[in-house]
């Protein structure tokens, strides 16, 4: 294997063990890995990292890092360093259970960023100095240029900024990735020029990272497919939630605001995400594209039946089940996906020039259409943005979904106003629940809130919604965006005493 995918003799010398390599990443040091949505992340040296530290540990010593990434990753990445409590500083995004209880518990900071935002963050120093880069490729070609893996991020960034590399070289990703991905820097103001990208496919940089091999500390070889991302069939919540998305994108065609073949996609993660693109494939539409940051098994789904044309994204995730049918037909996938830096999968100029369609989960909106997609009762985090932001922001329709209960219906997810804002009103267009979709753009605050919640609360909870909307009008201080301040958050404080809201 290390005569196939280590072709450069120069880095060939410098193969080694998991645990030899991880020997060069210190306490305190920042170590950038590449990963995104459980897919080429670092399979082993994050494990031997983790037992060096288990061992400093029972030796008294303090031995963490700051953990920087594309976005989440995997139990053998995320868990096995936050298992040992081995992360003091966490960024940008994460789904890890591991993660999400230091973080929640106080003994880890995370600093959740737009991911767009990221890359530039980093090389202006906001978050100190990159030591270390860990890196999976899916080959190393004999001058030194990598063939990148499943995701792309901020790999480059990664390699561009740090002081000392580490490579792992995954055999089990397919080398037919090569040709997959467009590496594009934007580089730095006010020397910025224009991103070319004026239609999902153009690419506008070059298939390979690249790195400065004396930069190179270690190469290890790895044999370890990407996580499984299961993916349950759509329940009926979701199927209903695609079913009003699909009538609106219908609506806005037969009025001529959108093309017969939409404009490109933007789905989010999760299984809502993936029943619109059940039903997108299901329905009339021909030559669709996708503008996104992860391409889903939904998406795998169009492109294999024709529907999807192209699909520009910055990783794949996918089930066991997709990525073996990715691998086995790479070579015509490859003529229809394109792998980008997460810099420019999300970057909002292509977004507002190519007018995204974004579709984004949620976890509770208010009656003015403020969006929380983070924070569980105004505290806890959950996941992350993520790229939630880059495209709301951006799009030229900005929907977000969600059930209208959680907690087996004790709680609301719309409710007065939200314990956290991650949207503001004026990012968020369409409201969708299982009950109806409202359509937010033109509105003023007073009458998206009637139309909020009589579309998308559910019936149980519509005239408490109502009654407070109602009350607000009359003894708020202003009619603008009425509100009663002392009582905004009681079914919050109710839920946070476990009673329902
Ligand atoms: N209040 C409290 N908890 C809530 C809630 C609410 N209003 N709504 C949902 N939850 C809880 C659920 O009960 C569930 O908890 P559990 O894990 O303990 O069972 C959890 O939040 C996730 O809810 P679920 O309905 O399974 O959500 P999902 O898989 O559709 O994900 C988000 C929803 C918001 C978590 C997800 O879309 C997300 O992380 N979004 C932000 C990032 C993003 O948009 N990325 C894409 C950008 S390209």
């Amino acid at each position: 294997m290390s005569e196939n995918r280590v072709q450069s003799p120069a880095l060939r010398g410098k193969i080694m063990s998991a645990e030899d390599a991880a020997a060069f990443i210190h306490p305190g040091d920042n170590v950038g890995v590449s990963g995104f949505t459980g897919s080429g992340h670092p399979k082993a040296v994050p494990s031997a990292l983790a037992r060096r530290m288990t061992a400093a540990q029972s030796a008294g010593e303090d031995f963490r890092v700051g953990l920087w990434t594309g976005a989440s990753t995997a139990p053998e990445c995320d868990g096995a360093l936050f298992k040992v409590n081995g992360v003091s500083f966490r960024t940008p995004y994460q789904s890890d259970p591991e993660c999400r209880g230091r973080v929640n518990g106080g003994e880890a900071y995370y600093a959740d960023a737009h991911l767009s935002h990221v890359a530039q963050n980093a090389a202006w120093g906001h978050y100190g100095e990159l030591d270390v880069a860990l890196i999976e490729v899916a080959a190393v070609l004999e001058d030194g240029r990598l063939v990148p893996s499943t995701a792309v991020g901020n790999n480059q960034t990664w390699l561009d900024l740090a002081k000392r590399v580490i490579l792992e070289v995954n055999a089990a990703q397919s080398a037919r990735l090569e040709g997959m991905h467009d590496i594009y820097a934007v580089g730095v103001p006010p020397r910025r020029a224009p991103i070319t990208i004026v239609s999902s496919a153009d690419r506008v940089g070059l298939p390979y990272l690249r790195v400065d091999p004396e930069k190179v500390v270690a190469v290890v070889e790895t044999n370890a497919l990407d996580r499984d991302t299961k993916f349950s069939e759509p329940d009926e919540n979701s199927r209903r939630i695609a079913g009003h998305i699909l009538d609106f994108l219908r609506h806005e065609v037969k009025k001529g605001r959108i093309p017969a073949n939409l404009l490109p996609l933007q789905s989010g993660v999760g299984n809502v995400a993936n029943a619109v693109m059940a039903g997108l494939n299901d329905g009339p539409y021909e030559n669709l594209t996708a503008y996104t940051e992860v391409l889903q098994d939904g998406m795998l789904d169009m492109i294999r039946s024709g529907k999807l044309v192209c699909a520009s994204a910055t990783a794949v995730s996918f089930s066991a089940k997709a990525l073996a049918d990715f691998n086995a037909n790479i070579d015509e996938y490859r003529k229809r996906i394109i792998l980008r830096p997460q810099e420019i999968s999300n970057h909002p100029e292509v977004i507002r020039r190519l007018g995204v369609i974004s579709m984004n989960g949620m976890l509770e909106a208010d009656i003015y259409g403020n969006v929380n997609s983070t924070h569980v009762l105004g505290s806890r985090m959950m996941n992350g943005l993520g790229g939630s932001g880059d495209f709301a922001r951006n799009a030229y329709l900005s929907i977000f979904m969600t059930p209208s209960l959680a907690k087996n219906g004790a709680l609301s997810c719309i409710v007065p106003m939200v314990s956290h804002v991650d949207h503001t009103e004026h990012d968020v267009q369409v409201l969708v629940t299982e009950h109806g979709l409202a359509d937010l753009r033109g509105l003023a605050p007073r009458q998206r809130a009637r139309l909020i919640i009589e579309k998308c609360a559910d019936p149980k909870f519509r005239p408490a919604l109502a009654d407070y909307l109602a009350r607000a009008e009359k003894g708020a201080n202003g009619m603008q965006t009425p509100h009663l301040l002392g009582e905004a958050f009681h079914w919050h404080l109710r839920a946070l005493k476990g009673e329902p809201m």
